[in-house]
């Protein structure tokens, strides 16, 4: 299959909270690295986004700021735009679906499903908050995750384990919004039957056939990707329903019966974002948005981040086919996390470098974080973040090796040449490997570098952004030691013709870094294009220019060109603007710690009975085993010793002790709790832990006189 066209999606970020740097790791930056690139192989390809307005994280949002729902979006919306211009995200279009144009794409579609008899009406019980006057679905509901244990997990889905939930899975299910324990009341929704779709989605899914035919190469998709998918599937795709009752969102089409009070799903509506989006961009600038969506020779590509998964690899591509006049993704190269300086990066307790502040502090230091945030890029696993690492990778790699060659170069070619290009013989040699024959140094040297360009345009491809900027790192390091083997300085003295074509030669390879630096270093890519004198880059087809240049041997820059003057491009950074962004960091985290336990304690729960009370069986024990549960980051497995016997049980307590450090710690044990199976281990009661607003916990200790499997009470 020949593909024409490209379409990229970034995830619609949701409106509720200033973006931070786990966004840009996440959805943002690896698109326009991949798009940049495209556009510079001249391909037609349309980079899509916007602010994913709707659905409980906006509502909860406003409820806390204290502003309605239209208010924080517009706040949050216009940040964004902000914050994404400056850090260079190359998007054509930056929507919202707030839009009327949004509005009416999502109606039409999900009234197109309805009377094409995709949706299934079903009446059911969900929890009902009496106090707020409002069914709790999604995000307005939260419990423990029935799977991994997590106690903060979504009436919609568990972050920690992935898993997707209803809120009726959740064990303890309280509502957000007033903290009671919700009701069960009947309510009717329309569901899409994902079950039914189960075969084709696995079929499309692990071996990329569709309806017969080869649509896309699952050894081209990241393998976490692809295991998440299959696990979701394995554990039987239930019908998911399609719209909620709610007051904030899109409305479900009035002519659709009993659509009153009911609005679109948030995952019914933010992915058709996409759509509208596109439609919108095609009216802007002349084009027909179907080609996009609709045309078998289009690739789409959805960059998003790990917890988005099952939404665009399941549901959304469950929803196109369903409509039948989609393509479907062809790859949806999902990003992991980035932590920060050790511990995972949160809104609610202010750990985080937020963009819009970042570009407000250093507005000159843009390609600087990219690059460290490339550098670090959470491809295939969970990554780091640090202001150490941060400034090390300025220092060493940008301004040691990248600045540090163009510089020297373009120095030393206006000291010799008055910064025009020489013109030279090319039967001199160049300090380098032997050429194959029939080729000069110099033409093996091109060559050299045109393989390098040839192989980080590969890692491009295979959405390996990591090693792309390694490639790109290593073509200055190639540059730099041709500078150091040949020394100009100290062969100009002995023969001015010699240097000519080892001063052109680095100039060859300056030119081709100021492209090959463009999808990930923009900005300073721009500056120096400039410097060089060449035109402005537009993305639009120079790589593919430059790439056919050098296979014919030709020069990209030619011999009686004139180069401006030379500037630092990056500079050092010092010791202490990375202490005080350091300090600043835990100053901001301190304060909002001391917020949440100074206003919030949990409200009080409703009253019991003695006899409620007698019913627990209470223990002291000691620890004495603790080990980590695979693959679960909360859980430990606990072995107690009650002294008359020993229990196993499994505790989410993995954030906050390292297993060596409990061995011998006295606890005490509700011991009569019914036991149940966490991650395939019996949990054989629970530890009671003190647990602070701010989720630090606590044991619950006894005095070490007494001993094990005394009662409580
Ligand atoms: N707003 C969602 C999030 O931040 C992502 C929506 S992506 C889209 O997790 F596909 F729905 F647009
Ligand atoms: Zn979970």
């Amino acid at each position: 299959m020949e593909y024409n066209r490209i379409t990229v999606t970034s995830a619609l970020p949701y409106a509720n909270g200033p973006l931070h740097i786990g966004h840009l790791a996440g959805a943002y930056l690896s698109a326009d690295i991949y798009v940049r690139f495209q556009r510079m192989m001249g391909k037609d390809i349309v980079f899509i986004c916007g602010s994913d307005e709707h659905g409980a994280a906006i509502t909860l949002r406003a409820a806390k700021e204290n502003l309605s729902p239209q208010e924080i979006i517009d706040k949050y919306h216009d940040l964004f735009k902000i914050a994404f211009d400056k850090m260079g995200v190359s998007f054509d279009i930056y929507h919202r679906t707030s839009s009327e144009l949004h509005h009416e794409t999502a109606q039409e579609f999900f009234k197109n499903l309805y009377d094409n008899g995709e949706f299934v009406e079903h009446e059911s019980d969900q929890y009902y908050d009496v106090e707020a006057h409002q069914f709790l679905a999604d995000r307005f509901i939260v419990g423990t995750c029935p799977k991994c244990g997590n106690t903060e997990a979504y009436g919609d889905q568990c972050e920690k384990c992935g898993s997707t939930l209803n809120p009726t899975d959740l064990i303890n299910p309280k509502s957000v919004l007033s903290g009671s324990t919700p009701e069960l009341r009947k309510t009717s929704h329309w569901y899409l039957p994902l079950d039914k779709y189960s075969e084709w989605l696995e079929t499309w899914i692990s071996s990329g056939e569709l309806d017969g035919q080869v649509q896309h190469y699952p050894e081209e998709w990241k393998s976490h990707v692809i295991g998440q998918c299959k696990s979701w599937i394995e554990g039987g795709l239930q019908p998911r329903s399609m719209t909620r009752d709610l007051d904030w969102g899109v409305d479900v089409p009035k002519s659709i019966p009993g659509s009153d009070g009911k609005k679109l799903y948030v995952w019914m509506d933010a992915p058709i974002g996409y759509i509208s989006a596109t439609k919108q961009w095609a009216i802007d600038n002349g084009k027909d948005w179907k080609d996009y969506w609709q045309k078998e020779d289009t690739k789409l590509i959805h960059f998003i981040g790990k917890d988005n998964i099952v939404f665009h690899c399941i549901i959304f591509p469950a929803i196109l086919k369903a409509h039948g006049e989609y393509i479907l993704p062809y790859n949806v190269p999902a990003n992991q996390f980035m932590n920060l300086e050790g511990r995972k990066i949160s809104t609610s307790k202010n750990w985080a470098v937020w963009v819009n502040e970042y570009v407000e502090q250093f507005p000159e230091k843009i390609d600087e974080l990219r690059y460290s945030m490339i550098k670090n890029m959470p491809e295939l696993k969970d990554s780091e973040f640090t202001w150490k690492g941060y400034q090390e990778a300025v220092n060493n790699e940008l301004v040691n090796n990248l600045s540090n060659f163009i510089n020297r170069v373009l120095v030393l070619n206006k000291k010799y040449f008055d910064g025009i290009v020489p013109e030279f013989d090319d039967s001199y040699d160049i300090h380098g490997p032997e050429p194959e024959d029939a080729y000069s140094y110099f033409e093996n040297e091109l060559m050299r570098l045109h393989d390098g360009l040839q192989e980080l345009a590969e890692f491009i491809r295979q959405f390996d952004f990591r090693s792309a900027l390694r490639v790109l790192m290593e073509l200055s390091t190639a540059g730099n030691q041709i500078l150091q083997n040949n020394a100009p300085w100290k062969m100009y003295k002995e023969d001015e013709e010699a240097v000519k074509p080892v001063i052109n030669l680095c100039l060859q390879y300056v030119a081709a870094l100021s492209l090959a630096m463009r999808p990930f270093l923009p900005f300073s890519s721009d500056k120096l294009q400039s410097i060089l004198n060449l035109e402005p880059i537009s993305e639009n087809g120079e790589w593919d220019d430059m790439m056919y240049k050098l296979c014919e041997n030709e020069v990209l820059l030619s011999p009686g060109h004139e180069i401006g003057e030379s500037l630092h491009l990056f500079t050092r950074i010092d010791d202490e603007v990375i202490e005080n962004q350091i300090s600043q960091l835990e100053q901001s985290q301190k304060e909002s710690e001391n917020n949440t336990t100074n206003t919030s304690h949990k409200p009080l729960k409703n009253e019991i009975t003695f006899d409620d009370f007698a019913k627990l069986d209470l223990r002291t024990g000691t620890i004495i085993e603790a080990e980590k549960v695979p693959k679960a980051d909360k859980l430990l497995k606990l072995t107690v010793d009650l002294g008359f016997e020993k229990r196993t049980v499994v505790s989410g307590i993995a954030e906050h002790y390292d297993p060596e450090n409990i061995i011998g710690n006295r606890v005490t044990l509700l011991a009569n709790l019914a036991p149940r199976k966490l991650r395939g281990i019996e949990s054989q009661g629970m530890i009671l832990m003190a647990d602070r607003a701010d989720g630090k916990l606590a044991f619950l200790g006894v005095d070490t006189e007494w001993p094990d499997g005394e009662t409580i009470g």
